[in-house]
C-alpha cells in the first residue's frame, strides 16, 4: 500500500470516527453545559466539587441512569431525544471529572450495566 493511501484511510477512519459519536465534551458543550454551567434550576455546577462529590459516590452506573432518565427539575436525556446513552455518558465522565473524579469512558461492559439500570428505572416508572 502506498504511504498516500495508508494516510487517506487513516483520515477517513478519523472522520468517520467522530462523525458517529460527540465526545463527551462535545456533548457537555452542546447540551448539559446550557444548565450545569451556571447551575441553573438547582442543577449541580460543573466543577462544585461538593455537589459533584455525593453523586460521584453514587457510582458510574447509576448515576448515569439515573441521568439519562431524568431526575426532578433535569429532563431526561437532558432534554435532547436524539441522545445516546453513550453520548450522555461520556457528558457524564466529562462533568465528574471536573470535580475531581478520576472516571474513565464506559465501556461495552460498563453500557449494558446502564441500560439495564435504565430499563429497570423506566419500569419501576410505569
Ligand atoms: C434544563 C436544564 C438541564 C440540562 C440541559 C441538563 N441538566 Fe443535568 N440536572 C439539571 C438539574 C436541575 C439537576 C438537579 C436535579 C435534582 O437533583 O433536583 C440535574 C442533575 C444532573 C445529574 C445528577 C442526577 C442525580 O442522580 O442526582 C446528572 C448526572 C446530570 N444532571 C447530568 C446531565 C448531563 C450529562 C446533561 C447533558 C447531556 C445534563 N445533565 C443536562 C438540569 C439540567
Amino acid at each position: 500500500m502506498t504511504m498516500n493511501k495508508t494516510i487517506s484511510i487513516l483520515l477517513l477512519t478519523l472522520i468517520a470516527t467522530s462523525a458517529l459519536a460527540a465526545t463527551g465534551e462535545e456533548t457537555y458543550n452542546t447540551t448539559c453545559a446550557n444548565c450545569h454551567a451556571k447551575g441553573l434550576a438547582g442543577a449541580p455546577q460543573t466543577g462544585d466539587k461538593k455537589a459533584w462529590g455525593k453523586l460521584i459516590k453514587e457510582g458510574q452506573v447509576e448515576l448515569t441512569a439515573d441521568g439519562y432518565g431524568g431526575v426532578r427539575a433535569m429532563p431526561a436525556k437532558g432534554g435532547r431525544a436524539e441522545l445516546t446513552v453513550a453520548e450522555f455518558a461520556g457528558a457524564v465522565v466529562f462533568m465528574a471529572n471536573k470535580a475531581g473524579a478520576n472516571w474513565q469512558e464506559a465501556d461495552d461492559t460498563m453500557l449494558k450495566k446502564i441500560n439495564a439500570r435504565i430499563e429497570k428505572r423506566a419500569q419501576a416508572k410505569k
